[in-house]
């Protein structure tokens, strides 16, 4: 069975733009393994503009499944990692000036560090993965370089604009989780998939782990939408009532 990771940073997004303490990530994250989530993903950024420090805390004290830190190969990235230790970790490029994760990891040019991550969290106990392209010779490094899974970018899948490019980088997909598996590799994917996409993605053997975040929030907000108006106008119903 595909194991889902849904990932909560959104729901932190919308909390930071006020400021204000809701809506909790770590009550969405409750509610998600209600819900059936067999993990919780959560990504700490360096500029802390969703996820912050208190939220990982809580969501290691509380969850009652596998916590999965997406974070950069960064030395105060792994020193957080090594005191909450998640049960997993998925190594990530971050821009400051991103809107979300843009492409995978270069793990060939960055062979060093993530080297050094790697052992480290390795060390802890963690469980790692690498966030890569599905391209066969990042798969081979992140097989060298010690990870446990790799977790391949759907991000070019999931902009697919045709019929017939979206099955182009459905096979390329392929040809990578077959490569990874054969390496002895776990194999997850994530980014952008969705409602219409990720059926597709899960009749390939080999995947073992969906990370799956802005569509499900998004989704959360337009099917609960209905019922937080109706309980706010039944307030003031109830209240204005003479
Ligand atoms: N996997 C990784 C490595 C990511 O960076 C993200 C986005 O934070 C996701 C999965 C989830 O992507 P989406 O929000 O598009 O479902």
């Amino acid at each position: 069975m595909i194991r889902l990771g849904v990932n909560i940073d959104h729901v932190a997004t919308v909390r930071q733009a006020r400021r204000a303490p809701e809506p909790d990530p770590v009550t969405a994250a409750a509610l998600a393994v209600l819900g059936g989530a067999d993990g919780i993903t959560a990504h700490l950024r360096e500029d802390r503009r969703h996820i912050q420090d208190r939220d990982l805390d809580l969501l290691k004290a509380t969850l009652t499944c596998r916590l999965n830190l997406e974070m950069a190969a960064t030395q105060a990235m792994i020193d957080i990692a090594c005191r909450v230790r998640p049960e997993e970790a998925t190594l990530v490029p971050e821009k400051r000036e991103e809107l979300t994760t843009e492409g995978g990891l270069d793990v060939m040019s960055h062979e060093a560090t993530v080297a050094r991550a790697v052992v480290a969290l390795r060390e802890a106990g963690i469980e790692v993965s690498l966030f890569v392209d599905p391209v066969l010779s990042q798969i081979d490094v992140a097989q060298r370089l010690g990870a446990q899974a790799v977790e391949l970018q759907t991000a070019t899948y999931s902009e697919a604009r045709t019929a017939q490019e979206r099955e182009r980088q459905l096979d390329v997909l392929a040809r990578a989780a077959r490569h990874a598996h054969s390496l002895g590799l776990h194999v997850h994917l994530g980014h952008g998939l969705n409602y219409h996409n990720t059926q597709a993605v899960c009749r390939l053997p080999e995947i073992r782990e969906l990370n799956i975040g802005h569509s499900i929030v998004s989704r959360a907000v337009l099917v609960g939408m209905v019922q937080a108006v109706r309980d706010m106008k039944e307030l003031i119903v109830t209240a204005s009532a003479r």
